[in-house]
């Protein structure tokens, strides 16, 4: 299974998750309220990444998705830190000098806590302050950029935010705990607002200014980097079925409200789509399959039919995440073969894929679950911050140096 020439490899990683030192985003301020573990020093990934780089490269990764965090950048509203770009800049550098192609993310789930205290993207004019953030980072690194992702999985975050109540705000429709994801959050509850109202507000606010503000960001960014491959990254559950007619009808339905609802609406203003994928449901399918740590069925060839799904647009699209939580690494190597291979299928179909992102680099917080979900091709001792490489990413090294399957 060979892929085209100029395929890139690589894995990714989100700001929040891996930096640590972060205390002036909404995460961090829930985590202070005790509403969602703390998240501290991370995997100190600010101050190490020059030899999270060596091993990324140590591993034959050609490319790296990154996210910048828009607190440090933007801390007070309107007023930018130039030191924190000039750290950005240098993680940029390190990635070049390790022969790395560096992508970045604007907003990966954390907010800066002047924009989430004064209503986030409730705000009316929360799609030109996200541009203005844009149109500063496009100015700043544009040049050394690859590629800029504006916002990481918009459905997810307004989902566990506005629907679910999981997430910052926290706010959350009546009936809903049933939802939850984390044991934590079904335990104690998911937070204390729980109104009706919350679902006008995802559907006619937030989903709305989530559209505006990468299209706004996409007009930004390419008024002053006019080259710039500009993306969205989009959460793509593989929804399918079996031959009945009524649960084709809710695959089609599901696929409708999860994947192109949203991007029916973003498309125009993306020159390629970032793909995550993690999850598929087969409706009326009784075949029981194993699970990863999260609880998700083990079912990477998915991928295919997730990208499938948005080859619909016929714009480029690249895996920007998909991988396994596998604490003791046993599953791992056998799941990264199976989701390479779907990707290999949907290209052999006709499918233009430019790229691979491994999730993760590293182990990471794992947001409502804290750091015990372990999806790093790197295993972190959260004590010592030793690294350790995991088997599992031998075979990945051996896809890569391939481009492609062998065996
Ligand atoms: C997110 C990551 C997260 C991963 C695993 C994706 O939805 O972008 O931040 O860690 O899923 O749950």
């Amino acid at each position: 299974m060979t892929f085209p020439k100029g395929f890139y490899w690589g894995a990714a990683t989100a700001s929040y998750q891996v930096e640590g030192g972060i205390e002036n985003c909404d995460w961090a301020k829930a985590a202070r309220e005790g509403r969602v573990p703390p998240c501290g020093r991370a995997c100190d990934h600010y101050n190490r990444y020059e030899a999270d780089f060596d091993i990324a490269k140590s591993l034959g990764h050609n490319a790296h998705r990154f996210s910048l965090e828009w607190a440090r950048i933007e801390p007070e509203e309107g007023k930018f830190d130039e030191r924190e770009i000039e750290h950005y800049r240098v993680v940029i550098k390190a990635l070049k000098k390790s022969g790395i192609k560096p992508y970045t993310t604007l907003w990966h789930f954390t907010l800066p806590l002047w924009f989430s205290e004064s209503g986030g993207f409730e705000r009316k004019d929360s799609p030109e302050i996200f541009a203005r953030y844009a149109k500063y980072v496009a100015e700043k690194l544009g040049s050394d950029l690859e590629g800029i992702s504006t916002i990481n999985e918009p459905m997810v975050v307004n989902s566990l935010g506005y629907l679910v109540g999981e997430w910052p705000p926290f706010k959350r429709v009546p009936h809903i705990k049933k939802f939850a994801l984390s044991d934590r959050a079904r335990r104690d509850g998911l937070g204390p607002t729980t109104s009706w109202k919350n679902w006008f507000v995802f559907f006619f606010k937030v989903d709305k200014n989530f559209v505006r503000a990468h299209n706004a960001a996409y007009d930004a960014i390419k008024s002053v980097a006019p080259s710039m491959e500009v993306s969205i990254v989009k959460h793509t559950v593989y929804y399918h079925s079996n031959e009945n007619l009524i649960n084709k009808v809710k695959a089609k339905v599901a696929n409708w409200y999860w994947t192109y609802r949203f991007m029916n609406r973003v498309i125009d203003k993306c020159d390629s789509v970032g793909v995550n994928y993690y999850q598929h449901k087969k409706f009326g399918d009784k075949e029981i399959r194993p699970k990863t740590d999260m609880g998700w069925e083990v079912y990477p060839e998915g991928i295919e039919g997730a990208l499938k799904l948005l080859w619909r647009y016929k714009k480029p699209l690249f895996v920007s995440e998909a991988g396994v939580a596998d604490h003791d690494d046993d599953m791992r190597a056998d799941y990264i073969k199976r989701q390479v291979a779907g990707v290999w299928k949907a290209i052999q179909d006709g499918v233009d894929v430019r790229g691979h992102m491994y999730w993760s680099l590293l182990d990471n917080y794992e947001w409502a679950f804290g750091f015990n979900k372990r999806f790093g091709l790197v295993e972190i001792d959260y004590d010592t911050l030793e690294r350790k490489i995991r088997p599992s990413a031998y075979v990945y090294k051996q896809i890569i140096e391939a481009n492609g399957i062998v065996d």
